[in-house]
């Protein structure tokens, strides 16, 4: 499946731990039209570990993308291959990574200060296979100008052919900072993304980074050729039921997100008898109510009971009794 431009315009961000298998079955209930990722794999753990594990999906999880990890273009290549023999709709190189394992292996965010490097692996990406090729990385790291260090790794990508860049519209900085407060503290510069954008018309543009609502991913919309929304698409999914609306023009898939919660059981059903455990699904879901009379009380359920061995859809269901059944007005699902 080829993924246009227009499919990019709305994404779920590549987030570990959380976007796995089961939040990505998730969210696709919730939107048919926003590209969603995998978490970052390395490519060590694809050529040695348990592939078929590692980069299982359901194929209604169409188009997903997924996130390599690495920094040599002959392995990336080899992964970026096998990916797309997995059916994965893009291959995308993580260039924004802070982590300390991510240093040691020189990879990830390290890797704005190599955009020649990057160029090799993109290239070497898409000479290995038919799917679109994207990077996503950051504005710079560290005391990088990021008018030149974006300009620079803009350019070799797409020297090299990638075919879109997505960028985390702040600065990482390697010493001092952890992941998590590399993804507050550096401050967002949107106006570095929409000048890279406005330099490069011809390549593919997404901004991420602080987009907290619908309404704010339409109004960078103007300026880029998509949103990628994380922490908030993650925390609060019921956002996600707004996507297909109000970004696309098209229906909703469920009317409600309870709707879309009760739709979600046949997959639970399937998992239990494979063996996975109840909570591995629904820590997922427990931000899916809000404002609605129950939601307090349909996550405290989950938190206690789904976690106990041996729990069952029954429990899914019984909270699911909890919440009302409440149709969010498009206006409040964009704009809260
Ligand atoms: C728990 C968590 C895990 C993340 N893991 C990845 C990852 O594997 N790959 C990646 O490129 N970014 C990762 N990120 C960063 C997000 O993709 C995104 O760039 C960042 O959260 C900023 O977007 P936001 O403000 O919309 O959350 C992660 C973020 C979080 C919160």
């Amino acid at each position: 499946m080829i993924c246009n431009l227009d499919s990019r315009r709305f994404s779920v961000a590549p987030m570990m731990e959380w976007t796995d298998r089961h939040c990505r079955f998730f969210h696709r209930l919730l939107t048919r039209r926003a590209l969603i990722y995998t978490e970052m794999i390395t490519t060590g753990a694809v050529i040695h570990g348990d592939r078929g594990r590692l980069l299982a999906h359901d194929p209604a999880e169409h188009p997903v993308a997924l996130q390599l990890g690495g920094c040599d273009p002959k392995a990336l290549a080899e992964c970026a291959r096998i990916g797309a023999d997995f059916g994965y709709t893009e291959i995308n190189l993580n260039v924004g990574c802070p982590s300390d394992r991510v240093q040691e292996g020189r990879f990830g965010a390290c890797l704005m200060a190599e955009p020649a490097l990057v160029g090799d692996c993109v290239a070497a990406m898409k000479a290995a296979v038919a799917v679109p090729v994207t990077v996503k990385c950051r504005i710079g790291i560290d005391d990088q100008d990021p008018e030149q260090a974006l300009e620079a790794l803009t350019a070799a990508v797409k020297q090299a052919g990638g075919d879109a860049l997505i960028v985390h519209a702040r600065k990482a900085w390697l010493k001092g900072l952890s992941p998590r407060e590399n993804r507050d503290v550096p401050p967002l510069d949107y106006g570095r993304v929409h000048r890279l954008k406005a330099a490069h018309p011809g390549l593919a543009i997404v901004l991420n980074g602080g987009i907290t609502s619908l309404a704010m991913a339409a109004g960078q919309l103007e300026r880029v050729d998509g949103v990628m929304m994380g922490r908030t698409a993650y925390q609060e999914p019921w956002r996600l039921l707004g996507v297909d609306p109000f970004l696309f023009g098209e229906q909703e898939p469920f009317a409600t997100p309870k709707a879309a919660a009760e739709a979600l059981i046949p997959y639970i059903e399937r998992e239990l008898a494979r063996g996975t455990r109840l909570h591995s699904i629904t820590r997922h879901v427990l931000g899916l109510f809000r404002g609605v009379p129950g939601a307090r009380a349909f996550r405290r359920h989950l938190a206690t009971e789904a976690v106990k061995a041996g729990a069952g859809v029954a429990t899914f269901r019984d909270a699911l009794t909890l919440v009302v059944d409440m149709q969010y007005p498009l206006a409040h699902t964009a704009a809260a």
